[in-house]
């Protein structure tokens, strides 16, 4: 996994392709309502190149201390099909310390548009506030060389090793406009 990661960190710094990525879908959901609802789940388009992201998450059983994230990541081919390792972490053990190359420099580029940015436990509903797709294209394009296409990430959030919640994100990566 480790040498894996780094080895398309190398690649991935070879290739900088300019590449355009832009929202096409979101799909939030609760699977256990006694948990976390969502209160806002959408894209907003400001104009033709620029889409944002809100996310409002009502946390009903506070403080939570406990939170893994499985994230898959998939590709459109005749249906959306995984095309990457899934990778699943301990989110609480990743906000105390920030190592893991990939995760750090998605975190690092989110973190401002989000509360969820500081230390386990979390006692309050989680906002994801305004998140751009431009610094998306940064970050990606750093790590995974990628062709263009429909690709989403599908996430499931877990606390207490219990399923609550999934958020999926549908981009388009395109060659950048002039
Ligand atoms: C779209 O909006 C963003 C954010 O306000 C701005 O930075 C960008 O220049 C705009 N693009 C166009 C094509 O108007
Ligand atoms: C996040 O905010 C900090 C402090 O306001 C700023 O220094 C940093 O450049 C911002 N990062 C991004 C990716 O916007
Ligand atoms: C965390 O997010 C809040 C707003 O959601 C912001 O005010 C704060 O500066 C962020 N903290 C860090 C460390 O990025
Ligand atoms: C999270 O909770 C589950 C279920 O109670 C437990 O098995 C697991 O060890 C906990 N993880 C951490 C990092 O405490």
């Amino acid at each position: 996994m480790r040498v894996l990661l780094y080895t398309l960190t190398i690649l991935g710094s070879l290739t900088r392709i300019q590449a355009h990525v832009t929202f096409t879908n979101l799909k939030c959901g609760s699977k256990d309502r006694k948990f976390a609802t969502f209160e806002k789940c959408y894209i907003k388009a400001v104009n033709r190149t620029h889409k944002y992201i809100d996310i409002h998450v009502n946390l009903l059983k506070v403080p939570v201390n406990n939170i893994t994230i499985m994230a898959k990541f998939m590709r459109h081919d005749h249906g959306y099909k995984p095309f990457f390792i899934d990778i699943t972490f301990d989110a609480c053990r990743f906000l105390r310390n920030q190592q893991q190359p990939i995760l750090k420099s998605f975190y690092e580029i989110y973190k401002n548009s989000s509360n969820i940015n500081h230390t386990c436990p979390y006692n309050h509903d989680i906002i994801v506030d305004h998140f751009w797709t431009g610094n998306i294209e940064t970050a990606l394009m750093k790590y995974i060389p990628i062709i263009n296409g429909d690709y989403a990430v599908f996430t499931e959030w877990s606390a207490y090793n219990i399923v609550r919640a999934f958020i999926n994100i549908y981009i388009r990566i395109s060659d950048k406009m002039k």
